[in-house]
């Protein structure tokens, strides 16, 4: 599906986000390996999720969607043999979480994904499973499909090379199937909705800056989990508003948790007019409204401890900077090469198409900010964050854009188009 987006002067109005993707995978696996029922409220409908959810299934569990609430019949710690292949589409999150389970089953399953996930780095949850007791077969050691021969495991201390939720979690839930304590250090905090939830769940995780202390339990209990909107679909909205003169919007009930809100920080320091309303508590995640209004942006730099806290949110973060006044440097982003698409190249190439002044670096991106790009034909590598970025900076060109595969932002955020459309 192609789509055309033409200038629009500015994006008033409420915005209601889907549900988080990250803690709607999360709640389902969770609740799969849970005794008795969870019930998971304003579940993320999407394509990547419902991955999670059909792997679930071919493992035996039973699953029910009414609308937008799942209804998860916990099989307790122990699956079954799915006897097939399990496929986790485009869903890193799926393939690298689920392997922590299977690591701990009591038989071999074979876990593939489509294209983009087959070319996706595995041996960074490959190596610490292997040393907790699995057997994990891959491509070349490090692509799927994996074949995962699950064992009794066994603790283990292990300083993870990257700060990625997708391998911290993915060690957590191994643990509920060692013996004894493990413990993992990442270089730099990365989103703790694992922690979080697992803990709402009956599990006994200690939290220490960026270090985690994993104590085995003999049971995790199913419970109610409502869903907030995920500030990784909000930025889209955050940054059109940002942008476009006039405009005010409010986004309804996000999840603020603080190790996903680098995108609020970065818009503000570009000098950005953003306002954080009626934060609360729920099931342990902050949630609260965000108002958004235009201002005039300015180039930053942006690297550090801030990145694994907006690590999805670069995209978006280019075409904001690419109409900010100014130099914005983004680095310490070698992971973007990693993601959906290489993000550092399919922004930088399809920016450029519209005319930005944006240069790929090895780590990151240098982007001159101008008054305006121009409409033009360009393509989403079928990466969802590409497309919706993109869709973004087309609100402010001149001229007609045009954007190839759009449909793949069914990965993420299924109404992105029709929620833009309101606007
Ligand atoms: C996610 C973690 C991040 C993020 C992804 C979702 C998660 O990946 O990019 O979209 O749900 O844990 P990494 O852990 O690989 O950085």
């Amino acid at each position: 599906m192609d789509i055309e987006i033409t200038k629009k002067r500015n994006v008033k109005g409420v915005v209601n986000v889907p549900g988080d993707k990250s803690i709607s995978h999360r709640a389902i696996m969770f609740g799969s390996i849970a005794e008795g029922e969870t019930i998971v409220k304003g579940f993320l409908r999407s394509d990547d999720c419902f991955s999670t959810i059909n792997c679930m299934r071919k493992l035996g569990v039973n699953i029910n969607i009414v609308k937008d609430e799942v209804y998860v019949k916990g099989n307790g710690m122990y699956l079954h043999d799915s006897h097939d292949i399990l496929d986790a589409g485009n869903s890193g999150t799926t393939m690298r979480l689920l392997s922590g389970i299977l690591a701990g089953q009591k038989f071999t399953t074979v876990l593939t994904g489509d294209e983009s996930l087959r070319k996706r780095p595995m041996a960074r949850i490959i190596k610490p499973l292997n040393m907790m007791g699995a057997e994990i077969s891959a491509i070349d050691d490090n692509y799927a499909p994996l074949t995962i021969k699950g064992n009794v495991l066994k603790g283990i201390c292990y300083k993870t090379e990257v700060a990625s939720a997708q391998v911290k979690s993915c060690i957590m839930l191994a643990s509920l199937y060692a013996d004894d304590e493990t413990i993992i250090e990442e270089p730099l905090l990365s989103r703790n909705h694992s922690e979080l939830m697992l803990n709402y769940f009956g599990g006994n995780f200690e939290s220490y800056e960026n270090k985690i202390v994993c104590h085995p339990v003999e049971r995790l209990h199913g419970c109610k989990i409502c869903v907030p909107g995920d500030i990784s679909s909000a930025a889209y909205f955050i940054v059109a508003a940002s942008i476009l003169p006039q405009s005010e919007i409010l986004i309804k009930n996000v999840n603020v948790n603080h190790t996903r809100t680098g995108i609020i920080d970065v818009i503000k320091k570009m000098g950005g007019n953003i306002e954080i309303k009626d934060e609360r508590v729920l099931n342990n995640e902050p949630v609260a409204e965000i108002i958004v209004k235009s201002s005039c942006l300015k180039g930053i730099e942006i690297g550090g401890e801030i990145i694994p806290r907006l690590i999805d949110e670069i995209p978006i973060i280019a075409v904001a900077a690419s109409y900010a006044e100014g130099e914005t440097v983004i680095k310490d982003a070698e992971e973007l090469k990693v993601k959906e698409s290489n993000r550092i190249d399919t922004m930088v190439s399809e920016l450029k198409k519209m005319g930005a002044d944006i240069e790929a670096t090895n780590d990151g991106m240098i982007i001159h900010g101008k008054e305006t790009l121009n409409g033009a034909l360009v393509d989403s590598y079928n990466d969802h964050r590409v497309a919706m970025s993109l869709s973004i900076a087309a609100l402010k060109a001149e001229g007609i854009t045009k954007i190839r595969n759009a449909e793949c932002v069914n990965i993420s955020f299924p109404d992105f188009y029709s929620v833009l459309n309101v606007l």
